[in-house]
């Protein structure tokens, strides 16, 4: 077979995306399939991709923890100690590395002594997004919780309503070793009586938590703080905070709203004002895509059009932008200096991103009843997004230290709806699946041609995410990727993942390996005819994963279609 040279590729590409720009879905479906050209290059590693980029976030909001993860014991609907079956089994399914609890905006007006003891005492609140909380789910049933999912706790604390003392002091409380401790004077041993109270409540080992959100959104729900005045605040918060053992603690600091570089370029020259930050690990950023910029519509997670759904894509895409923005205001603000001052608990490392919320956010309509605050459908193009969001984690595999889609059940981005004894997954928890073989693998350099997407919405200002009109988004760009993903190795066996966001056209593409040749390849594909596809409580599995069709590589090369509107993941081995 003749084979394109990179430049007569690159001309039909761009000859292409004139054409396609004189789209409409009749004219595409009558184009003939385009060539693409992917470009592998396992000798340029980026750095070994952490699991805990796939992680998860649940919130006390709506049906999110009342029915979605928490029934209780005396529940017909399967349980483990009160915690709905089906949850931690399709978490263990995805493996999920940790899981960030009580929120959200919530945190911040939750005490988390209200959620300890005999459950029959606790009292219920008032909360955050207008609701009463029971605390009926409380720090313990979240760690066994995590337990029960081999999931690791990320607590979120509360800054805007308690003082730092209740920070410590829950830290004391999850942390602090059980039995008689020998102080340093000449005290005589004594139980701390945090770690008795926890003991008393059922669990004598430490919960051993090391990872701390110091606050949510401070620029927001969390306080409507200045960047130089949660500066202020964060240190009071961590500063000799207790430890124990072994692990060190990492805290992230708030973030910024979308992609304002400067409330982080603000709070990290705020930060370095004083250079003892101890355990400062990461930097969260929280980035929604809404489901249309002009219009705020009811029911659009399932109602959307064909430039609708561009559109999300490429808003959503701009992941990327936001993590390269943060990344290089808090590098080009740090510097060596800084680093000198012990920025973080370890000063070799810089501070990481920790994407602790994403996801595509719509407004009202598909939600399972009105009480299920903010949940809603999820379809295909959830799938196609959640794949771009995971491929720019990938190759920003050496910035991304920790994400956590929001959130993990009857919310905005969920893999899992659930309504008293009715369970199903979305397309999005199989591209959880689908991606588990990137996890510790060494992200490499991966080079995609392909003709460009027109995006007519490109451009529009969003005007508010979901419910919310605080969250800053970006406007969208005026094309889109036609081929996008990434890729893995681990010895000889690549990962690659690829999303053709293109609503009509398989994009039938050349797979070359620099510096090896591939010997065989199998895969996954998740496709339907209808981006609008989605599973629901009668049809379970309308969308989900199938055998990728191969072909046999040829002279080292694979050739592969990948089909309109779908997410691939390929595992190639190199010979
Ligand atoms: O995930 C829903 C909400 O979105 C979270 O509580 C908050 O942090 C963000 O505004």
């Amino acid at each position: 077979m003749k084979r394109n040279t990179r430049r007569a590729f690159l001309k039909s590409s761009s000859l292409a995306a004139v054409a396609l720009s004189l789209r409409g879905s009749s004219l595409l479906s009558q184009t003939s399939s385009s060539s693409a050209r992917i470009d592998l290059s396992p000798s340029e590693p980026i750095a070994t991709i952490s699991p805990e980029l796939y992680s998860h976030f649940i919130e006390h909001l709506g049906g999110v923890i009342y029915d979605g993860v928490w029934v209780g014991e005396g529940s017909k609907i399967p349980n483990v100690n009160g915690v709905r079956k089906d949850f931690i089994e399709n978490m263990r399914s995805v493996q999920a590395p940790l899981l960030r609890w009580p929120g959200g905006c919530f945190a911040d007006s939750y005490d988390w002594r209200d959620g300890i003891g005999p459950r029959a005492k606790r009292p219920a609140r008032s909360a955050f997004w207008n609701q009463q909380d029971s605390n009926q789910y409380g720090l313990h049933e979240f760690m066994h919780t995590c337990r029960a999912i081999g999931a690791k706790p990320y607590l979120a604390a509360n800054l805007r309503t308690q003082p730092s003392r209740d920070f410590y002091q829950e830290i004391e409380y999850c942390n602090a070793p059980s039995g008689d401790v020998l102080s340093n004077s000449a005290a005589p041993a004594t139980p701390n009586a945090l770690a008795a109270q926890r003991s008393a409540n059922g669990d004598r080992d430490p919960f051993n938590v090391d990872l701390w959100g110091v606050g949510n959104e401070s620029w927001g729900c969390g306080g409507n703080l200045t960047p130089e005045e949660y500066a202020m605040e964060f240190r009071r918060f961590t500063a000799w905070t207790p430890t124990y053992g072994s692990a060190p603690l990492r805290f992230v600091a708030v973030g910024p709203n979308g992609d304002d570089v400067d409330w982080t370029t603000r709070l990290f020259k705020a930060l370095g004002a004083n250079p003892e930050r101890r355990h400062l690990w990461g930097l969260s950023i929280h980035y929604y895509t809404s489901g249309s910029p002009t219009k705020f519509a009811a029911g659009d997670a399932l109602a959307f059009n064909d430039d609708e759904f561009y559109d999300l894509l490429t808003r959503g895409s701009l992941m990327d932008k936001v993590i390269t923005d943060h990344w290089t205001a808090i590098n080009s603000v740090t510097g060596a200096a800084a680093r000198a001052h012990s920025l973080t608990a370890d000063d070799t490392k810089p501070v990481k991103l920790v994407v602790d919320e994403w996801g595509a956010w719509y407004g009202k309509g598909t939600e399972l009843a009105p009480e299920y605050n903010l949940s809603q459908q999820s379809t295909l193009r959830d799938a196609l997004l959640t794949a771009i969001t995971f491929d720019i984690f990938q190759r920003h595999a050496d910035k991304v230290g920790a994400a956590a889609v929001a959130q993990s059940i009857n919310c905005i981005h969920s893999l899992m709806l659930a309504q008293g004894d009715r369970f199903c997954v979305t397309p999005t928890y199989h591209v959880f699946k689908m991606y588990l073989p990137h996890r510790e693998a060494q992200s490499i350099r991966a080079d995609f041609s392909a003709p460009a997407i027109p995006n007519p919405m490109g451009g529009t200002t969003p005007s508010q995410v979901g419910g919310n009109s605080y969250i800053g988004q970006l406007p969208g760009t005026k094309t889109l990727a036609g081929l996008s993903g990434s890729a893995s190795i681990k010895g000889k066996n690549l990962t690659l993942t690829v999303v053709n966001p293109h609503l009509t056209q398989p994009m039938t593409t050349e797979i070359n390996v620099r510096g090896a040749s591939i010997a065989s390849a199998k895969g996954t594909v998740l496709a339907e005819t209808d981006v609008h596809a989605h599973n629901d409580f009668v049809h379970p599995n309308a969308v989900q994963p199938k055998a990728a069709t191969m072909q046999t590589p040829v002279s080292g090369r694979l050739h592969h279609t990948f089909p309109p509107a779908s997410v691939t993941a390929l595992e190639v081995t190199v010979a």
